[in-house]
């Protein structure tokens, strides 16, 4: 076979990603491959001008993947693989109706984020944030017993949206603390087998009774029209009052603005986001104004060897899109 005549796929990665993702890449010599080898995203204009004749998008959950770039990119696209689990960025419609693959990251971060939640709740439960700022302000008085106290884990409800591999994995780290009763809701009932993944088994529930009787409530959902803004005005005011509210999947889950009137007013304990809209979100942002609410700037697989085997399964997806074989893992339509 005489490699030089056979013509390169073109490849476009649009940021730097770790390194062993480059090398699976340049070792199958397959690729033409255009790095956008930066920490920052690529501008839209430069992305809508890069992707023209490329037959593997290699992106992130920063790249907006809809009819504008796809038509930018043209028909011979074949594979796009983003190196994240999520995929709300990429507009299925559009990639099915042109045949175009799509990959993403799924298993591979789920130690990682799940373990992330618990360390969100148990900051957001235990105030760690806010008691660290104490020490370092001079708020620390002396001993005080009524000082710096919130809602008890031991003993919980710990109510789960979206019981999924991440889901699943959250309330397998939480049942330790001796958590009494895993609520959660879902598309699909699981099955038995996977309900008891979890000890005490995990209870399907109606959302209704997920808000009502949770003393924690963690989202793990893919965003999707059906979930959007689900977290609102409407589900805060069914909580208890003790509740404390935990996101890691997408900000766009939550009405942040109903979220700030429910922390404010009291109608729930806490909230712990690790998402938002946007992102970053602005340091004026009201919700960075209240003592109960602790972000993060969305680093829940932010692990070297997570990301390092998010980056190489992306890399596997695309070559295997442009091979034109099926997909590690392949997104679902
Ligand atoms: C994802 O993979 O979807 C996360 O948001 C980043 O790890």
């Amino acid at each position: 076979r005489n490699m030089a005549s056979q013509r390169k796929h073109k490849v476009l990665v649009t940021r730097t990603v770790p390194q062993a993702a480059i090398e699976i890449l340049k070792t199958s010599q397959s690729c033409d491959l255009d790095y956008w080898d930066s920490e920052d995203p690529i501008p839209r204009d430069e992305l809508l001008k890069r992707v023209a004749g490329l037959d593997g998008l290699y992106c992130l959950l920063t790249e907006k993947i809809d009819s504008e770039l796809l038509d930018a990119a043209g028909s011979q696209l074949k594979v796009v693989s983003t190196m994240s689990v999520g995929y709300d960025h990429v507009s299925i419609p559009e990639t099915t109706k042109r045949g175009i693959a799509v990959g993403h990251t799924p298993g591979v971060l789920t130690d990682a984020t799940a373990t992330l939640t618990v360390a969100l709740l148990l900051a957001t439960q235990r105030r760690l944030i806010e008691a660290a700022g104490e020490v370092k302000n001079g708020g620390w008085g002396t001993w005080k017993p009524l000082w710096m106290c919130g809602p008890t884990l031991s003993g919980s409800t710990v109510g789960i949206v979206g019981f999924g591999r991440i889901g699943i994995a959250v309330a397998q780290r939480l049942a330790p603390f001796g958590v009494t009763r895993f609520l959660y809701c879902d598309v699909h009932k699981k099955s038995e087998s996977q309900e008891k993944l979890v000890s005490p088994k995990a209870e399907h529930v109606d959302m209704d009774t997920l808000f009502k009787e949770s003393d924690f409530v963690t989202a793990h959902t893919a965003l999707t029209p059906e979930t959007a803004g689900m977290f609102n005005k409407d589900a805060f005011s069914k909580m208890k009052s003790n509740a404390v509210f935990v996101n890691t999947s997408r900000g766009g889950v939550v009405n942040q603005d109903d979220l700030y009137e429910a922390l404010k007013t009291g109608q729930i304990w806490g909230a712990g986001l690790d998402v938002t809209v946007p992102e970053p979100l602005p340091t004026n942002h009201p919700l960075l104004s209240l003592n109960s609410c602790v972000v993060l700037p969305h680093i829940g697989s932010a692990e070297d060897s997570t990301r390092e085997a998010m980056a190489t399964l992306a890399a596997r997806n695309l070559l295997a899109g442009l091979a034109g074989e099926s997909l590690p893992a392949q997104a679902k339509l």
